[in-house]
């Protein structure tokens, strides 16, 4: 069985907001002497700017006081021109050539798995060097940090690859068949295990869900109005991220159809959408159900809650008055915000119907990190 141990060491390809929580959260724990970052390039003056970058961070605070509260110990370090965090020694690849993923020598470094946290090889198909499965020329398995988009609309997803979210279909991983596994956005994560409480429940009952994110910003936008590049699609990304909501597109409905199928085999209506807000992070689904019959909150909030004591990691119920900034940091995928539940039930004809308005936050960089860290653990036989 093509099991990967969890104390072998891990790579990161890409130290952006994904790359360096993942650095973050894999050195915190402390299982593997040593974890591989590429950045493909050199980073300000050196590795004392890379410290830096990995030490401090406008969101979280800093590494250290992060994991270990007020006043901990210094937990970033160099030491004969290398780097550690928490100890851990974390080597650097910072060749240019290393931009394209065949040309990363992983297996140099004892990795067998990979991370891709870039966004720019997201290709299950392409056999390039360039492409996401150019890693598996010099290690075992790549996770992408993203949905699949494949580009050639005639192509079959490849049998070595699969979509996964945590809490849904994380067992359709095949250690055997699988070596190019996406996890989904951070939005699927948070909105497709409620949805598979809401099918596995009221199954063809079910009759439409539509998702709206509000979602934090990302360094996919603008800081200020920028010229859109040629053949953009999406010019909306181009307004400035700092004074407005600006609404876009989300592959999460696609997504949410391909870890449960059965929504297809039901018949069950879906659409999401998206607009992103001036927040770092903290995010929150708005999702709006219709259902077959009578039904009230507490209905509602006995489904939630079963499903979340079922896959504690994964969601959480809240019944407190939340707001995003409470959210950041949070550890799981989705938090069920009951308080903040509406329903109206109708009848047409002899037939009832309710419709609910659900809400679940979800910190987009964290909260999906430690996504991606049960999927590893998943991997790894440890979870
Ligand atoms: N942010 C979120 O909320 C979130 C949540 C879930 C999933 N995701 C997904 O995760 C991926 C990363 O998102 P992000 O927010 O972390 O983006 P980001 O902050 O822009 O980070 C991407 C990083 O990848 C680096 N990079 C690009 N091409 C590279 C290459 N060939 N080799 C090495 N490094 C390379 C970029 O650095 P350079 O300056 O060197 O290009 C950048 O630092 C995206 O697919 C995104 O959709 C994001």
């Amino acid at each position: 069985m093509s099991t990967i141990s969890h104390t072998t060491p891990i790579g990161v390809n890409g130290i952006g907001r994904i790359g360096k929580l993942m650095a973050w959260a894999l050195t915190h724990r402390a299982e593997q002497e040593s974890i591989a970052i590429s950045t493909g390039r050199e980073v300000g003056a050196g590795i004392k700017d890379l410290a830096a970058y990995l030490e401090y961070d406008s969101t979280y605070g800093n590494y250290a006081k992060f994991y270990w509260g007020a006043n901990p110990k210094k937990r970033v370090e160099i030491r004969d021109k290398t780097l550690y965090l928490n100890g851990v020694k974390v080597i650097w690849l910072n060749d240019p050539k290393y931009r394209v993923a065949g040309e990363i020598p992983w297996a140099d470094h004892g990795v067998e798995l990979v991370f891709d946290t870039t966004g720019k090889a997201t290709d299950p198909t392409i056999t390039e060097p360039k492409g996401l499965r150019g890693h598996l020329a010099h290690s075992k398995k790549v996770v992408l940090t993203a949905p699949f988009k494949i580009k050639n609309k005639g192509a079959l997803m490849p049998d070595d690859a699969v979509t996964v979210v945590g809490g849904v279909n994380i067992h359709a991983y095949d250690p055997d068949k699988h070596a190019i596994i996406s996890n989904a956005s951070c939005t699927t994560n948070c909105c497709a295990p409620p949805i598979k409480a809401l099918v596995d429940h009221f199954g063809d009952k079910l009759l439409s869900f539509a998702i709206t994110t509000v979602h934090a910003a990302t360094n996919s936008q603008s800081t200020l109005d920028t010229v859109p590049t040629a053949g953009s699609k999406d010019t909306r990304k181009n307004r400035s991220t700092f004074n407005n909501m600006i609404p876009t597109s989300t592959g999460a409905a696609n997504a949410v159809l391909e870890v449960i199928p059965e929504i297809r085999t039901l018949g069950i209506g879906s659409q999401a959408s998206s607009i992103r807000v001036p927040t770092n992070t903290g995010s929150i689904v708005v999702m709006d159900v219709s259902i077959m019959g009578e039904y009230d909150d507490a209905y509602m909030h006995g489904i939630m809650r079963s499903y979340s004591e079922k896959y504690p990691e994964v969601m959480r119920y809240s019944d407190e008055s939340l707001v995003s900034a409470d959210i950041i940091g949070s550890t799981h995928s989705t938090v069920y915000d009951a308080p903040f539940t509406h329903r109206r039930t109708s009848k047409r004809g002899s037939e009832y119907f309710t419709m609910f308005d659900l809400n679940f936050w979800y910190d987009n960089e964290y909260g999906y990190v430690c996504s991606l860290l049960r999927l590893y653990d998943h991997m790894t036989g440890r979870g």
